[in-house]
């Protein structure tokens, strides 16, 4: 069976971000894949400071082999000053260098208080991650005007926001499939 992460893309407790990627477990546990959700919450940011660079980091090491050893990632992302959140960059500049996101299948989700649900941030993430040389997954979802347009309980109050969600998820599982088989053709 097939393992996702669903990485909530900020620390901000009682973030959006870690209510829509609990909301979407279940969601992919439908589709017949284990799904885990990992919050940057709990990076451990006690140990990288002052610069920790190529340091042997256990802490980091074992919170970040949640995400890489999955077979595929998603990343529900926030827009913070029009850009994804400093966190999710030090996330990623800790993360082992070339081979972390090599090949890795990634789909992203973006969510925002404004108009453009995280547009911004999530094609930036996508330039961070093709530079890893991650196969990002084209279909994307944003989820704009966030606070009224999800609730933890009731899910997504739209349906064709609620339609592309439920196809980005059945699409990257397919996805899954494909980047193996094309890996071992
Ligand atoms: C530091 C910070 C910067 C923000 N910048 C933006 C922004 O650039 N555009 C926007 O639409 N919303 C912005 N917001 C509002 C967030 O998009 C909104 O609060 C969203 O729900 C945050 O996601 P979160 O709950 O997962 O942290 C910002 C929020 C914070 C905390």
């Amino acid at each position: 069976m097939k393992t996702i992460c669903i990485l909530s893309g900020t620390d901000r407790p009682g973030s959006v971000a870690l209510k829509v990627s609990n909301y979407i477990k279940p969601l992919y546990e439908s589709q017949g894949v284990k799904a885990r959700v990992v919050s940057l919450e709990d990076f451990p940011l006690d140990e990288v400071i002052g610069g920790k660079y190529g340091k042997e980091l256990p802490r980091v090491e074992a919170f970040r082999s949640q995400v890489i050893d999955a077979d595929g990632i998603v990343m529900v992302i926030p827009e913070y000053n029009g850009s994804f959140p400093g966190i999710l960059k030090l996330f990623v500049d800790y993360l082992p260098f070339p081979g972390a996101f090599n090949k890795k299948p990634i789909a992203f989700i973006g969510e925002a208080a404004g108009a453009f649900g995280a547009l911004r941030a999530v094609e930036q993430m996508q330039m961070v991650c093709a530079y890893r040389n991650a196969h990002t997954y084209p279909e994307r979802v944003f989820l704009q005007r966030v606070n009224k347009l999800f609730d933890e309980d009731e899910g997504i109050r739209d349906d064709t926001i609620s339609k592309l969600l439920q196809s980005q998820i059945e699409g990257f599982v397919q996805f899954l499939s494909q980047v193996e088989e094309m890996q071992s053709a």
